[in-house]
């Protein structure tokens, strides 16, 4: 009885196994073959952008017309990752928009600017604001590269490939008044960034579409137009320290102490 027994479980297990082996196969070199827990295999597709409006292998009309990324909260600001000056990056910029930038450059505070209330009080405070992005002879090809790519795409059709303010929009005559970076000598690189930042005159505000990192890059890149030999950190470079922003070239100031130096200048 008992060998019987025996003998039914391994012939059903044999079949089993069997059935499990022919089933499988197919003959198109592509497919997986039979699926037992499709899941595993195809996981259910989550589309940020294009909703083909299937949910578990059911179609969904509704899905398919309507985006299913929402909008992040307003005021919610990108946050994450380890590198302290990263992270200051991402925190909101300080300094408060001109009092006249609503009518200026469309920065309403309905939707979410804050105006100061003078006109220019913030611009020249920022003067003194230092660019938390430290240049160094290790890093200043990969920052002024990366300048010049950002230049190129945002800038340079207004103050042209030289910096002198004759980009094709200006050649064209179809727009005037953009000055030549030569000339600009004067401003801190904390105006420089501010002006990119809120706009000035008829330069519009970029804040919008460069985040905090990218235009204290710009800020290096303007600036080896507007100065002589900056970023040049050759032995026999003229340039002084003063120019390289932040605290100077010889003090061997970590990138933490640049993003520490962003959020005090915060509060
Ligand atoms: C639509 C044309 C246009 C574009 C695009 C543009 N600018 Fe300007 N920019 C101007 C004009 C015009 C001025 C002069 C503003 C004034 O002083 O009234 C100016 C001024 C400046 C100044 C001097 C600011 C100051 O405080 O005096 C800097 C620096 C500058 N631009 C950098 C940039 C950078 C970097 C970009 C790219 C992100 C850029 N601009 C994009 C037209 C433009």
């Amino acid at each position: 009885m008992k060998k019987k027994l025996k003998a039914i479980a391994s012939y059903v297990t044999a079949l089993g196994a069997g059935m499990i082996v022919v089933s499988s196969c197919v003959t198109d070199p592509d497919s997986s073959g039979l699926e037992y827990m499709p899941d595993m295999y195809r996981s259910p597709a989550v589309e940020p952008y294009v909703d083909y409006g299937h949910i578990q292998g059911k179609e969904v009309e509704k899905y398919k017309t309507q985006q299913s990324a929402l909008r992040p909260p307003h005021r919610t600001i990108p946050y994450r990752g380890t590198d302290s000056l990263e992270v200051a990056m991402m925190l909101p910029y300080h300094r408060k928009a001109s009092k006249a930038a609503n009518v200026t450059h469309g920065l309403y505070e309905a939707e979410g600017w804050t105006l100061s209330d003078s006109v220019d009080t913030e611009y020249k405070k920022a003067k003194t604001d230092k660019n938390p992005i430290q240049l160094t002879a290790e890093n200043v090809d990969a920052v002024l590269d990366r300048g010049e790519k950002i230049y190129a795409s945002k800038c340079q059709h207004c103050h042209g490939e030289n910096g002198e303010g004759k980009g094709p929009m200006v050649e064209s005559g179809a727009y005037a008044g953009v000055p030549n970076y030569k000339n600009l000598t004067d401003l801190g690189d904390g105006q420089v960034f501010y002006s990119i930042y809120y706009g000035k005159g008829a330069m519009g505000a970029h804040s919008m579409i460069l985040n905090k990192k990218e235009i204290w890059t710009l800020v290096h890149y303007v600036n080896q137009f507007r100065f002589d030999d900056y970023g040049d950190f050759s032995e026999d470079s003229e340039a002084t320290s003063d120019e390289m922003g932040a605290e100077g070239i010889e003090e061997e100031s970590t990138e933490e102490e640049g993003a520490e130096q962003e959020s005090t200048e915060q509060e």
